[in-house]
């Protein structure tokens, strides 16, 4: 985050990190432009702190929250990050891969380095390139195409009345305000006092004064437009909910209804109507929502889906050609853009499914669907993932014939009716089990794994989402009654196979807790705990059954005291591969 203008630098920065810690949270720093430069940088969370850095003076600001990649978190290898003369200040997103090169060659040339990052290469170079350029503009301008890898900078200098920003592969805005300017990672912090935004793009330096901004893009000056961002501040508060997860979760109706509305058979882009194949490329919960459209799209329109992983399509992608779909919440993941590219670079139409806009994967696609969720906060993703079915489901709508039109319009308020459900015996099992399996079969498999991953991210306990025919060929041998087995089990082909699956968890001790459809008795009977789910179409019932399994893993981390927003170790947008 960073900050020019008429106000005091420091609040407004540490305001805004506190919106931004959603994205790295082991340690923070900020830097003014003061008598010198002031710096003050501390490890652990700046919203667990009563920081107010109200110490540090000057108009001209920039911060950071980090997700370490180089350095364990401490207060040295928080950023901002300084020269040999601690004239330049400069923060970092991203990781400069040749950095070790650098370093070494730095050394050499009589600099000293304080901290493990990779970042403070940046800070030495700039301070050589400024000591020959006297401008602080052309030495990140020197600078920029020595570094490999990806990256965001901000970087300021004692005595230069400027920010410069910098932007590789990593994201970047600027907040235009009246008088003063903002940078951040993205819009959720500037939100407080602009709308207005300028996305930079790859290769963009940008010069900004209080009241002037000027781009270049290597050398040449570029122009690059004003946007109007429709998220408002109110999204990106609590409102009154204990975390930002349940308000999330409780957006979910609402997200999948807006999500739904705004595509229509216009907005489909004409090659993704009528493809032969489809091959999607996604990460985490968006890997599990690919994997619920190639059921969906494979049984009701006979197209083939090819999914992958996108950190591995990038090193191992298959022979590929036609539609490919990328699918990311904060359209910043660095996998699914490079898988992405990959693609273009194999001739296929891409598509995006996105809910930032201006997000990078969104500018490199053929082609963007925008999710309607509005900001997601959590780390953990809820009603993002509702909003990627919402269009993945539309789409498969629009392929076919338009049968399920009706049934989508009318979906969030089956979605609406899981909310209020009571969980409490469920959280009870969940909380003290060591390890928990979460079983489906056709679309409620990869349910399963997004149930599981859920758990497993927020509660710390360990589990494991699996189609339910496989635990017979090797996880059985750790079931036990420590070890609750979440099953899903819908009306419909594999309903019998599931019960027969069910007793067969049974007859090895375990506890079962079973998602169903209300008022089946056959089901209920055989289970310890059954969670009945609205009478609803098979394609609303994988959106109930989400969202119960969500609620499961919220209540669980809360009764096991866990920082629900703020998973240890994680980050929301994973911008290095
Ligand atoms: C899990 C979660 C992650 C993300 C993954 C991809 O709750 O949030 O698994 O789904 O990091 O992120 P996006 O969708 O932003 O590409």
């Amino acid at each position: 985050m960073g900050y020019i203008g008429r106000r005091e630098a420091a609040p407004i920065i540490v305001e805004g990190l506190k919106k931004l810690e959603y994205r790295g949270y082991d340690s923070f720093g900020i830097a003014t432009i003061g008598n010198g430069i002031e710096l003050d940088k501390h490890q652990g969370r700046i919203s667990d702190s009563s920081h107010s850095a109200g110490h540090l003076k000057g108009k001209i600001g920039i911060g950071h929250t980090r997700w370490a990649t180089h350095g364990v978190p401490n207060d040295i290898n928080a950023h901002p990050h300084t020269d040999c003369l601690n004239q330049i200040a400069i923060v970092h997103n991203g990781i400069i891969e040749n950095y070790a090169d650098l370093k070494r060659e730095l050394i050499l040339r009589g600099h000293t380095f304080r901290s493990e990052t990779d970042t403070e290469v940046a800070a030495h170079l700039i301070e050589e390139a400024y000591e020959s350029e006297k401008d602080l503009l052309s030495a990140v301008q020197n600078v920029v195409p020595k570094l490999k890898g990806s990256f965001a900078l901000l970087i300021i200098s004692k005595g230069v009345d400027q920010i410069i920003a910098a932007r590789y592969a990593s994201p970047l805005v600027l907040g235009v305000g009246d008088g003063e300017f903002f940078a951040a990672s993205d819009m959720t912090p500037i939100l407080d006092y602009t709308e207005r935004a300028i996305y930079l793009e790859d290769g963009d330096i940008a010069c900004i004064t209080p009241v002037t901004v000027e781009i270049f893009n290597g050398k040449n000056q570029v122009q690059r437009p004003v946007e109007l961002v429709d998220w408002s501040i109110e999204d990106t508060r609590k409102g009154g909910f204990a975390h930002y997860m349940l308000k999330e979760i409780y957006e979910q109706p609402q997200a999948f209804y807006n999500s739904v509305r705004a595509i229509t058979r216009e907005t489909i882009p004409a090659p993704i109507r009528n493809p032969e194949s489809v091959t999607v490329v996604a990460c985490g919960s968006s890997y599990h929502a690919g994997l619920i459209f190639k059921y969906l799209l494979e049984d009701s329109c006979a197209i083939p889906v090819r999914l992958d992983f996108a950190s591995e399509f990038k090193y191992f992608s298959p022979p590929i050609k036609g539609v490919v779909i990328g699918i990311s919440q904060s359209g910043e993941t660095a996998d699914t853009l490079s898988a992405l590219k990959q693609a273009k670079g194999h001739n296929c139409t891409t598509l995006a499914i996105v809910n930032v806009l201006g997000s990078t994967i969104s500018r490199i696609a053929d082609f963007t669907l925008f999710m309607r969720a509005g900001p997601e906060i959590s780390v953990a993703a809820t009603k993002s993932f509702i909003a990627q079915l919402a269009i993945l489901m539309q789409i498969i709508d629009f392929i076919g014939d338009g049968e399920y039109e009706e049934v989508l319009l009318s979906g969030h308020r089956a979605i609406e009716e899981v909310l209020l459900m009571d969980l409490s015996g469920a959280v009870e099992l969940c909380r003290n089990a060591n390890s928990i399996f979460f079983v489906g079969r056709g679309p409620f498999y990869p349910v399963s794994l997004e149930g599981s991953l859920k758990m497993k991210e927020i509660s710390y306990i360990h589990a494991e989402g699996y189609a339910a025919g496989e635990l017979k060929h090797g996880p059985f041998a750790l079931l036990s009654k420590e070890t609750p087995v979440v099953a899903i089990c819908m009306p419909g082909e594999t309903y019998g196979v599931m019960i027969s699956n069910i007793k067969e968890m049974k007859a090895r001790g375990a506890p079962v807790i079973a998602l169903g459809e209300q008022g089946d008795l056959e089901l209920s009977d055989v289970v310890d705990i059954f969670i009945p789910l609205p009478e609803t179409h098979p394609f609303i019932q994988v959106l109930t059954s989400v969202v119960v399994l969500q609620l499961l893993a919220y209540h669980t981390a809360v009764a096991l005291n866990r920082d629900v927003d703020k998973p240890k170790n994680l980050a929301k947008s994973v911008t290095v591969e």
